[in-house]
């Protein structure tokens, strides 16, 4: 029986706009090819139409290029002189809007472009606009188990699967729909801690399941990935080693690969996450990585597949009392030694940062390293570290500081998005991934501005030029419809939430202080003496972790001169002082101020930063639905609570620590 589905299209929420001047165009829609995108993209825009405009169109398939004279309408053609990747050009002349790529799936995204300026209600008139993505891969990561439930998921339960079983219905396809309106061309499915029975997905028993998942994933230009348990041979193929050179590992996996493939013909792949957090891996044979990594790549490279293997590797039983070891450097002393030892199928995944996910990292020293491989950069939209998609917290921001930071890898174009893109090495190519923040949840996210991070995520994968603002603006338009007071108050609260969440949580980059397992919420001691190499090391004079030369050296794994930058602390930018440095409470910032009154103003005016975005919120109260009003408010109340006691553990803390008193005399406890 199939269950009752309730949710939202989110930014595909069509509103009735039957006045709009140019829903003309969308009466006709004439296609070229018998091509299953094509035809995905053309059914999409006759949907659109008949939601926004009453309009119900006519899709026509015509044989070659229509005549001169023919009528007003919406073309869509391949052409092998348009642009490729994916790329599209959108373009209106004499009553006609034509869209040309090279491929269906560029078709597709002109489609779903135009119905964004259809649902901002922008004319199309004289329309001439050209896009193609910057980004191979454009990935979703779901950490979804196999019983339903989520690994950090924050909006409910998985949508891909329940009680040891796949769920493909009808939400499977909204979610398609969804994904590929954003530019999204790569879906893993479940958890990078693949246990029990998500190893068997591989198997005869997820079959048929898979191939009906991937049929409707490919309508839409999307492919489907799976993560892998590097020990499947052993847990299910019964051998009694999973060594990458072992002969009858290899024989395991190339035949447990044909069987896979003889399934899904055009499976992505795979994505590993091996020797992290007590999953198997190569470690425990002596091979390396790149052993491990190159035997499952040459496993899948008859079916085009690519073997996506993650850089999140250190050591998670270090001591507190080694000052040594620095989880910081573990990526880079893993991966770095092995750059050019990878076959040309497998893709190295990064985290952004070399911690996990914190609200400020530097950019992860492996760009720019790394510069005979392949790269994804990974980042995580479900706010695992950034308030749990109860705080509200947009992301894209920190997400184009990521992308613009300058590596020095090369004289020019040596920047993160260079990298992954393949304009730095142009045949290291790759892309960029995210955690997913979706969930079964009628709103897909829990908090509704969090979709702002998904569609925003998905945008920026495409086109990384946009700025983090014109993305909101998309997205509130999409979402609420263009309404100039909602559009101002909600990009507002947007831009300045992700400073707002760094203001009242853990100060210049020292990130951590959560409760310990479910890293909600302050405890500014929760991992100062465990075993995860997450350390602030305050003391009654100072606080911070010491990386430059006289410390762990981590800030010498940068390439010149970023190295030097941040070796001193003179030089350090200072949203990263506490990250790379021990320093003094009363060490002066460039501003005057001392350390100690930077972490106490902040924390100060974080909370007041969110009072700003309730007043905000309920200034468009009247223009906004009520059931998502309610959702949000609550939600903006809890985070107002939650902040105010991270301001005052954070405060208190240091004021304990240091003796040292607030100037402006505020309540400290
Ligand atoms: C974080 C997260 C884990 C996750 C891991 C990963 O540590 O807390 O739940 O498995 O990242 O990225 O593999």
């Amino acid at each position: 029986m199939e269950e009752q589905m309730d949710y939202s299209m989110a930014w595909l929420s069509y509103r009735k706009n039957p006045l709009f001047p140019d829903r003309e165009y969308f009466r006709k829609i004439y296609v070229q090819e018998n091509e299953a995108v094509i035809h995905t993209a053309a059914k999409e825009l006759s949907r659109a139409a008949e939601a926004m405009f009453d309009e119900s169109s006519q899709i026509i398939t015509i044989v070659k290029e229509a005549p001169e004279n023919s009528s007003a309408g919406i073309y869509l053609y391949t052409d092998k002189n348009g642009p490729g990747n994916g790329g599209y050009h959108l373009y209106e002349e004499g009553g006609r809007l034509t869209i040309t790529a090279k491929e269906p799936s560029g078709i597709l995204y002109g489609c779903f472009a135009l119905i964004r300026k259809a649902q901002r209600l922008l004319s199309l008139k004289n329309l001439d606009y050209k896009e193609e993505p910057d980004n191979p891969l454009r990935m979703l990561n779901h950490w979804g188990n196999m019983d339903g439930s989520i690994e950090r998921g924050y909006s409910g339960d998985s949508f891909f699967f329940k009680s040891q079983e796949l769920l493909i219905n009808e939400r499977t396809v909204d979610y398609a729909r969804l994904v590929s309106s954003i530019g999204i061309n790569g879906v893993v499915i479940n958890n990078v801690n693949v246990k029990e029975n998500a190893t068997k997905l591989i198997s005869e028993d997820y079959a048929e399941d898979l191939k009906q998942l991937a049929m409707i994933f490919r309508n839409y230009g999307i492919s489907l990935y799976l993560s892998l348990n590097f020990a499947a041979p052993m847990e299910l193929g019964g051998l009694d080693t999973a060594d990458p050179e072992a002969a009858e590992v290899k024989d395991w996996w190339e035949k447990q690969m044909k069987q896979v493939y003889a399934s899904v013909p055009d499976l992505g792949g795979f994505l590993v996450k091996a020797d992290s957090e007590g999953r198997p891996g190569p470690f425990t044979y002596q091979r390396t990585h790149a052993q491990g990594a190159n035997m499952l790549a040459n496993a899948v490279k008859p079916y085009g597949g690519v073997i996506i293997w993650r850089c999140f590797v250190y050591n998670c039983t270090q001591d507190w009392r080694d000052r040594k070891t620095d989880r910081a450097r573990s990526a880079y002393d893993s991966f770095s030694p092995l750059d050019g030892q990878f076959v040309d199928n497998v893709i190295l995944q990064i985290k952004n940062g070399p911690m996990d996910f914190q609200v400020r990292e530097p950019v992860s020293s492996l760009f720019g390293a790394l510069q005979r491989t392949r790269q994804i950069l990974e980042v995580q939209i479900a706010q695992e570290y950034t308030g749990q998609q109860r705080h509200v917290c947009y992301l894209i921001p920190e997400f184009k500081e990521i992308l613009e930071f300058h590596t020095r890898c090369t004289k020019e174009r040596d920047t993160v998005a260079d990298i992954i893109s393949g304009r730095a090495f142009p045949q290291f190519a790759g892309g960029i991934t995210a955690v997913a923040n979706t969930g079964s949840d009628t709103n897909w996210t829990g908090h509704d501005l969090a979709a702002a991070n998904w569609f925003g995520f998905g945008r920026l994968a495409f086109s990384p030029s946009l700025t983090a603002g014109e993305i909101a603006e998309e997205w509130c338009e999409c979402t609420f419809g263009p309404d100039k007071e909602i559009t101002e108050a909600v990009c507002r609260i947007l831009m300045m939430s992700w400073p707002a969440y760094e203001k009242y949580t853990s100060p210049l980059g020292i990130g951590w202080m959560v409760n310990p397992h479910n890293h909600y919420g302050p405890n500014v001691d929760g991992y100062e003496y465990d075993r995860w190499g997450t350390y602030h090391r305050a003391d009654h004079y100072g606080l911070g972790v010491e990386r430059g030369s006289k410390g762990t050296g981590y800030a010498q794994t940068y390439l010149e001169p970023n190295a030097s930058m941040y070796e001193t602390i003179e030089d350090c930018p200072e949203e990263l002082l506490l990250f790379f440095h021990y320093v003094p409470y009363t060490y002066r910032l460039k501003n005057g101020k001392t350390l100690i009154q930077h972490i106490y103003d902040t924390h100060f005016e974080g909370v007041e930063d969110v009072q700003k975005m309730i007043a905000l919120w309920n200034g468009i109260r009247e223009r906004i639905p009520e059931d998502i009003f309610m959702r949000v408010s609550e939600r903006l109340e809890h985070q107002l609570e939650h902040a105010k006691e991270w301001r005052d553990q954070i405060n208190t803390y240091f004021y304990r620590k240091s003796f040292i008193e607030d100037e402006k005399g505020r309540e400290i406890y």
